[in-house]
């Protein structure tokens, strides 16, 4: 491995999983980049005055500040990470927020979330599933804790333009947005999918639905 290789994969390993001051400050510029993405689908959600919601893979925390600054502010964010660092980084930043009862902090994974079935009235989970093996998994997970009219909303990058990235060769899984649809609609959700233009790094919003039991 050379060492333009190393540094790649080490820098891919703390995208997947913040840890240490490394990852403290992989959650700077998480926030930074990814800034317009998370808020684009956060808008998407539509968080309604009532119900709870959610940031799974919440990595800087820039999603659960928008969630909390929203115009209908939702009864109480969550955000569920697996990384301790990002865990640590969120709870100093948001303290105020968690002793006033508008935001809890969890460790959990997209693929085991800490939620009762039909919890959340929304969920958001952006630059996250490149991390996932068991994508089938994940998203019966998604589905399995929001209501009925409750709202899911998948961001990724674009998988073409990943690809080509000197990271993403390292532990990615880079699918093709037709399959992670399918693979959304097998979790017995309705898919609308939505393309942002942003220059530097094309990227598709995926806003589901559960299916109508007849859909
Ligand atoms: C590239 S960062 C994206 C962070 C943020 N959503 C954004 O778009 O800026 C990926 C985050 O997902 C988290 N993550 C990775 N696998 C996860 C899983 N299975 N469940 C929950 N979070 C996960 C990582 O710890 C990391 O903070």
């Amino acid at each position: 491995m050379t060492v333009r290789d190393a540094v790649m994969a080490g820098i891919a390993k703390q995208l997947g999983h913040p840890s240490g001051l490394r990852g403290r400050f992989i959650g700077m510029l998480l926030n930074r980049g990814n800034r317009a993405f998370v808020a684009a689908a956060v808008q998407a959600l539509q968080p309604r005055t009532a119900g709870e919601v959610a940031d799974v893979g919440f990595g800087g925390a820039v999603g659960l500040q928008l969630l909390l600054d929203s115009v209908n502010p939702p009864d109480l964010v969550h955000g569920v990470e697996i990384s301790d660092t990002m865990l640590a980084r969120a709870a100093r930043r948001y303290r105020r927020e968690i002793a006033g009862g508008h935001l809890t902090l969890q460790q959990g994974s997209l693929t085991q979330l800490p939620f009762d079935d039909g919890q959340l009235s929304g969920v958001i989970t952006v630059n996250t599933i490149y991390f996932v093996a068991e994508l089938d998994r994940a998203f019966a997970e998604l589905a399995r804790v929001v209501s009925r009219s409750g709202r899911i909303v998948v961001g990724l990058a674009d998988p073409d333009v990943m690809a080509a990235l000197p990271t993403t060769r390292h532990g990615f899984h880079l699918r093709p947005v037709a399959e992670v649809m399918e693979t959304l609609r097998r979790a017995g959700l309705a898919v609308e999918h939505r393309r942002l233009d942003r220059s530097h790094l094309p990227a598709h919003l995926l806003i589901c639905t559960p299916a109508s039991p007849s859909g």
